[in-house]
C-alpha cells in the first residue's frame, strides 16, 4: 500500500520537524502563510547588535517597540480564590463498563508508586497573559505574535489566561481535584527584562514567583519549574542573535543561579530546558528566521549551533546547581520517540528508526546520559561547521549532567528510510531529506491505517492518540538511556474540532481527549508493573486551554476550558477522569 504511505509521509528533510503545532508553519509542511505575506529576510526585526545595551526605562521601551502596541489586562492584581472550590460531581459514564471502565476500574488492581507526581503542565508564554506588566521584558513570543501570519488565528499571549493574576485560583481548582503538582515555566524576560548577566535582576518578578511557589505549597500541589520553555528575551536575540550565539551560555547560567537561589528549598524538581530540540527548530522557521543570527550562522546551520550552546548553557547551570548545593533534582525536558520501523522487515528502515532517535533524542541525551557526546550517526552526517565538535571539558560537563529522563510521549509512529535509501541521502547534502534522511509515517505499511486516532487538524501533521506504543517507547528509552527516574513531564491532546464548538455541555464533553489519557495511564501502569520502567510521575498537558504557539487559541490541549471573555474557567470530562483514576490509583 505504498501509495497510500506516500500521501501520509511527514518529511524529516526540515531540520529539527517540530513536535507542536509549530510544525504547520515549519519546513516539514507547506507553511500556511502565503509567502506575499511574509516580511524578507530582517525588516521587521533588528540587525543584530543595532539596539543599545540600555537598560533604563527608556531603553526596555526601545526594547518594546520592537514588538509593537500590547492589549493590558483587563485586572492587574491576584485574585484570591473562595475556598473551597466547588467541585461539581463526575459526569454520568458515556459507555458500558463492558466497552469503558470507569476510571477508577481502569486495571484497579494496580497502583501508582508512592510518592507519583500526579500533575498537571502549563508555560509561562502559553498561560501567563500580563506580559508587559511589572516590569517584564518582551519575549521572541510577543514579536511573533505581530508578525504577519505568525499565529495562524491572529490571537497572541498579551492576556490569553491570565495566569499571572489567576494563579490562586488555578492551583486552587487542581488542588480540588486531588492533583499534587504543576510543572510550569519561569519567564527569563521577567526576571531579567533585558536578558544578560550584566542587567538589572527585576525583584517584583522573583516575588511573583516566590508567591506562585507559596502558594502551590499551601495548597499541597508541588511546584515543579522549567527555566526555559521557549520564549527567549528579545533582547537577547537583538544583541547577539539568541541561541546561536556562545555569548548565551553565561547569560543563561546567570539567571539559574538567580532562580536557584530565590526558590531553593522549595522547588525540588527543576528542568532547565523543555524540548530542546524542538526549540532550535523553531528558530529557522517564520517569522523567527527573519529576526538575527550571529554572526556565521544561517538557517540550515542554526539548529545545530542552537543546540550546541543550549547543551553547554545546560551543563554550566546544572554545575552551578551542584556547586551551589541545591536541594532536589535537575534534569531537561526530551520531546519525541524512538520509532517503530515502517517495513516490519526492512533493514533500511530499521536504520531509519537510528536516525531518527539520534537525531531527535540522541541529540541531547547520549551527551548527557550515555556517551558524553553528540550521537555517531550526526557527527557521519554533519560537518563541525553545522556540528561543532565538544571538546574533552565540555563532554565531561555534560555528561551526567540530568539526574533523571523526563520525556513527552505524546505520540508514536512509524519510520521509514528515504525512497532512494539511506546512503544516498547522507551523502548528498542537496538531498530533500539530508541530514536525518528518514521519513516520519502516520499509516502502517499494509492497509494504510493510522497509528492512531487524529487530533484537530490544527495537530495532526505530529500527533496521534496512539497507547498501544507507549510501553514498547518507553523501553526503548529505558534501553537506550537508562535511568532510575523517569517523568512523563507531558502528554496530552488537541480534540478534534473543540474550537468550533460553542456550548458549554459540548465543549466540556472532551471523549477523544479522556480516552487518550485513560488509555495512556492504563500503559503506564503496565510499564511500571510489568516492564518495570521507573516512572515517578506524570504531567497532564495543560492545566488549562492556552496558546498554542503558532496555532493560537484554536488548538486546544487544556483539561479545563477557558471562556477568553470572562477568564471563567470549567472542568471538561477529561479533568475528572484524570481526577477519578488518581484517587483510585494512589497508594498514601
Ligand atoms: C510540548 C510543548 O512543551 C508545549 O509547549 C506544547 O503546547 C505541547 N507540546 C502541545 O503541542
Amino acid at each position: 500500500m505504498g501509495s497510500i504511505a506516500i500521501v501520509f509521509l511527514v518529511g524529516a528533510a526540515s531540520i529539527f520537524a517540530q513536535t507542536t503545532s509549530i510544525s504547520k508553519s515549519a519546513s516539514i509542511t507547506p507553511t500556511t502563510v502565503p509567502t506575499s505575506t511574509q516580511p524578507s529576510a530582517g525588516v521587521n526585526f533588528p540587525p543584530v547588535g543595532s539596539i543599545p545595551r540600555d537598560f533604563s526605562p527608556a531603553g526596555l521601551e526601545k526594547l518594546w517597540s520592537v514588538v509593537g502596541p500590547i492589549d493590558p489586562p483587563p485586572f492587574t492584581t491576584t485574585r484570591v480564590p473562595d475556598l473551597p472550590i466547588p467541585v461539581p460531581s463526575s459526569p454520568p459514564a458515556l459507555y458500558p463498563s463492558w466497552f469503558a471502565p470507569a476510571p477508577k476500574d481502569v486495571l484497579p488492581k494496580l497502583k501508582l508508586p508512592k510518592g507519583f507526581k500526579f500533575g498537571v503542565a502549563t508555560a509561562a508564554y502559553q498561560v501567563e497573559g500580563a506580559v508587559k506588566n511589572d516590569g517584564k521584558g518582551p519575549t521572541m513570543w510577543d514579536w511573533n505574535s505581530r508578525q504577519p501570519g505568525g499565529v495562524l488565528d491572529g490571537t497572541n499571549g498579551d492576556v490569553v489566561d491570565l495566569h499571572y493574576y489567576l494563579y490562586k485560583e488555578d492551583i486552587a481548582r487542581v488542588a480540588a481535584l486531588g492533583f499534587n503538582a504543576h510543572s510550569f515555566s519561569i519567564s527569563w524576560a521577567r526576571i531579567f527584562p533585558f536578558g544578560t548577566a550584566d542587567s538589572p535582576v527585576n525583584r517584583v518578578a522573583l516575588a511573583h514567583y516566590s508567591d506562585l511557589i507559596d502558594y502551590h505549597i499551601k495548597s499541597g500541589v508541588e511546584p515543579v519549574a522549567t527555566l526555559f520553555h521557549w520564549d527567549l528575551p528579545l533582547a537577547l536575540q537583538a544583541y547577539y542573535g539568541g541561541f546561536t550565539s556562545p555569548k548565551i551560555v553565561d547569560d543563561f547560567v546567570n539567571f539559574a543561579k538567580t532562580v536557584f537561589k530565590a526558590y531553593n528549598g522549595r522547588v525540588k524538581t527543576w528542568y532547565t530546558f523543555n524540548e530542546p530540540r524542538v526549540y532550535c527548530g523553531q528558530i529557522t522557521t517564520y517569522p523567527f528566521v527573519n529576526a538575527s543570527f550571529a554572526p556565521g550562522v544561517n538557517a540550515s546551520t542554526a539548529p545545530y549551533i542552537c543546540a550546541w550552546n543550549l547543551l553547554r548553557a545546560h551543563a554550566g547551570a546544572v554545575k552551578a546547581f551542584r556547586e551551589m548545593k541545591i536541594q532536589g533534582e535537575i534534569s531537561f525536558k526530551n520531546d519525541d520517540y524512538v520509532g517503530i520501523p515502517w517495513r516490519a522487515n526492512s533493514t533500511e528502515d530499521m536504520a531509519a528508526v537510528e536516525r531518527h532517535a539520534a537525531f531527535r533524542i540522541g541529540i541531547f541525551s547520549d551527551p548527557a546520559y550515555t556517551t558524553g557526546d553528540w550521537p555517531k550517526i550526526m557527527t557521519d552526517t554533519l560537518p563541525p561547521s553545522y556540528l561543532p565538535r565538544l571538546t574533552a571539558a565540555e563532554k565531561k560537563d555534560i555528561h551526567g549532567s540530568a539526574d533523571f529522563f523526563a520525556t513527552d510521549p505524546y505520540r508514536t509512529q512509524w519510520i521509514a528510510a528515504p525512497p532512494d535509501g539511506i546512503d544516498a541521502c547522507v551523502k548528498n547534502t542537496s538531498h530533500s531529506m539530508w541530514p536525518e534522511c528518514h521519513s516520519v509515517v502516520l499509516v502502517d505499511s499494509n492497509a494504510g491505517w493510522a497509528a492512531g486516532l487524529n487530533p484537530d487538524p490544527l495537530s495532526d501533521t505530529w500527533l496521534q492518540a496512539t497507547p498501544n506504543f507507549l510501553r514498547e517507547s518507553l523501553r526503548q528509552l529505558q534501553k537506550r538511556w537508562p535511568t532510575k527516574k523517569m517523568y512523563i513531564s507531558e502528554f496530552g491532546f488537541d480534540e478534534p474540532f473543540e474550537e468550533l464548538r460553542t456550548d458549554m455541555f459540548r465543549i466540556v464533553e472532551d471523549v477523544t481527549r479522556t480516552n487518550y489519557y485513560m488509555t495512556y495511564l492504563g500503559e503506564i501502569l503496565l510499564a511500571i508493573h510489568e516492564d518495570k520502567i521507573p516512572i515517578a510521575g506524570t504531567f497532564a498537558w495543560a492545566m488549562v486551554d492556552n496558546t498554542e504557539w503558532n496555532s493560537g487559541i484554536s488548538a486546544k490541549f487544556g483539561i479545563q476550558h477557558v471562556n477568553y471573555t470572562t477568564l471563567e474557567r470549567t472542568y471538561k470530562r477529561s479533568a475528572f477522569a484524570l481526577s477519578e483514576f488518581y484517587k483510585a490509583h494512589a497508594q498514601k
